[in-house]
């Protein structure tokens, strides 16, 4: 069953364009050139999402809003698009008042239909995306494809997991370019059938569309909420479905570019990083020896991230905001990379020329500035990925700030960024990338000691540690009001 979304807009040209261009990502499309007639289609049936033009007329937008409110069971998502005119001033902004309406998600006119689409996207829930499939008994027949590998991305097979349907098309690669649609959308899934590819074929690795993408993260996301408060999984398991899912996020944001509903699926993500610090008191013994990374920026940004969070919990002082942002910061700690010359993310700083040193010494401002017009990204966020490379003796960049003028939590991201560097590019433990660092007076320099100690603790039994209560020296926990 297709989900069903209803447009309304006075302008009929461009309903007969939306609604194709709705159809064809497989939505089953309603539409209304004005507001009477979008109230009778709405109490006649059930949407998943209404999108509408604030200048609907014969029943205003603000009418039909009212309406749904009062007489529309389902709650369907709500969107609507406005004029850049219509905005209004700061104290008086058009967008709170339609969100006070009931109004899910506000646009701001021209769009491109694919940011639309996008955003629509980002509010279907587990349940909508399994209404939407076409569901089956038993799975279609395998068949053959050939196409381009850059469509695709894999995951281990002993890390797929599935609901009881399958919600996108899983596949096997035979070589370059070549591959086995092994699952259909809406087929059954069958563990066993994976365990015998596993076992009996030697596959290491199940491949999905990257158009898929989304649909993976936000299924093992919520899959990963539901397990890391689970008794029945150990953290390691915990852990790893974690890092699955903030890999393919990483992925996702890397390759679209960081959106609004990219933003709102990664604090969902540090919710559960958050949940996985905070209920898994045996943690310390796995964050000990886990080692299962790939040298790429995705697993680095996801280490950085677990160890951020778990620094934090070691001091008294610590909240479920501060580890959140400063999660949130250290997943998009590098994203400034973006802008840099591809030529340089290949090369290791010690091996760059002055002016390459330079140009690479910039991506934390760079980063900043991607984020710059993301207003849920908040300024202790951005400031923390600003600073992610300040050092506490001064050597840091990119304005080498020293001591109490580097934030606490961009001194503690700045650690665990350069541990998990050393982790991947070592290819050492945790623990024993611990041992290396605190032999390295020239990296323990450049952090706050009190940092440091905490750091230790992370991989020690939590009843062997005495909690402090105070804040780490005069350090400033997050920016003042006039810093920002
Ligand atoms: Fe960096
Ligand atoms: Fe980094």
């Amino acid at each position: 069953m297709a989900l069903r979304v209803l447009i309304v807009d006075p302008d009929e040209d461009w309903l007969d364009k939306t609604a194709s261009l709705f159809k064809e990502q497989l939505y089953e499309v309603e539409v209304s050139s004005n507001g009477k007639d979008a109230q009778v289609k709405l109490y006649g049936g059930k949407f998943f999402a209404v999108v509408m033009n604030y200048a609907t007329k014969n029943h205003s937008a603000h009418q039909v809003l009212k309406f749904i409110k009062r007489a529309v069971e389902n709650n369907p998502r709500v969107l609507v698009y406005i004029e850049e005119e219509d905005v209004g001033d700061e104290d008086d902004p058009l967008d709170k008042k339609l969100r006070k309406e009931g109004v899910d998600e506000v646009l701001i006119k021209p769009f491109e239909i694919d940011v639309l689409l996008a955003v629509l996207e980002g509010h279907q829930g587990i349940g909508d995306l399994m209404n939407s499939l076409p569901k089956r008994k038993g799975q279609k027949p395998e068949e053959e494809i050939s196409m381009e590998d850059g469509s695709f991305t894999a995951v281990k097979i002993t890390e797929f997991y599935s609901l009881k349907a399958v919600l996108f098309d899983v596949y096997i690669k035979l070589s370059s370019g070549r591959y086995i649609k092994f699952l259909h959308s809406g087929d059954e899934f069958s563990k066993d059938r994976v365990d015998k590819y596993k076992n009996e074929k030697g596959v290491d690795y199940l491949y999905f569309h990257v158009k898929d993408r989304k649909k993976y993260i936000k299924f093992n996301d919520h899959l990963a909420k539901k397990m890391v408060k689970s008794d029945k999984l150990d953290s390691k398991n915990k852990i790893n479905m974690l890092k699955n899912v903030t890999e393919k996020f990483m992925e996702e944001a890397f390759q679209e570019g960081i959106k609004p509903v990219i933003v709102e699926q990664g604090k969902q993500i540090c919710e559960t990083v958050y949940s996985l610090i905070e209920s898994n008191d045996d943690l310390y013994i796995h964050l000990r020896n886990y080692q299962d990374f790939d040298p790429s920026a995705f697993s680095h940004a996801y280490l950085c991230t677990l160890f951020t969070a778990s620094i934090i919990k070691q001091f008294e002082w610590q909240s479920k905001t501060m580890i959140e942002s400063a999660s949130l910061a250290c997943m998009f700690h590098d994203i400034g990379k973006l802008n840099l010359d591809p030529e340089l993310l290949t090369m290791r700083p010690k091996d760059m020329n002055e002016a390459q040193l330079e140009e690479y010494q910039k991506h934390p401002i760079y980063g900043v500035d991607i984020l710059q017009t993301n207003k849920s990204i908040t300024q202790p966020v951005k400031q923390i990925i600003l600073q992610h490379h300040e050092a506490f003796d001064g050597t840091g960049f990119p304005s080498q700030l020293k001591g109490q003028k580097i934030l606490t939590l961009a001194n503690i991201a700045a650690l665990a960024d350069q541990f998990s560097h050393i982790i991947i590019e070592q290819n050492l433990k945790p623990v024993d990338a611990l041992k290396f660092i605190l032999t390295q007076a020239d990296i323990v320099a450049k952090f706050n000691p009190e940092i440091m100690e905490k750091f230790i603790q992370v991989f020690v039994h939590p009843n062997k540690i005495k909690r402090d209560r105070v804040l780490p020296g005069k350090s400033r926990m997050v920016p003042s009001k006039k810093a920002s």
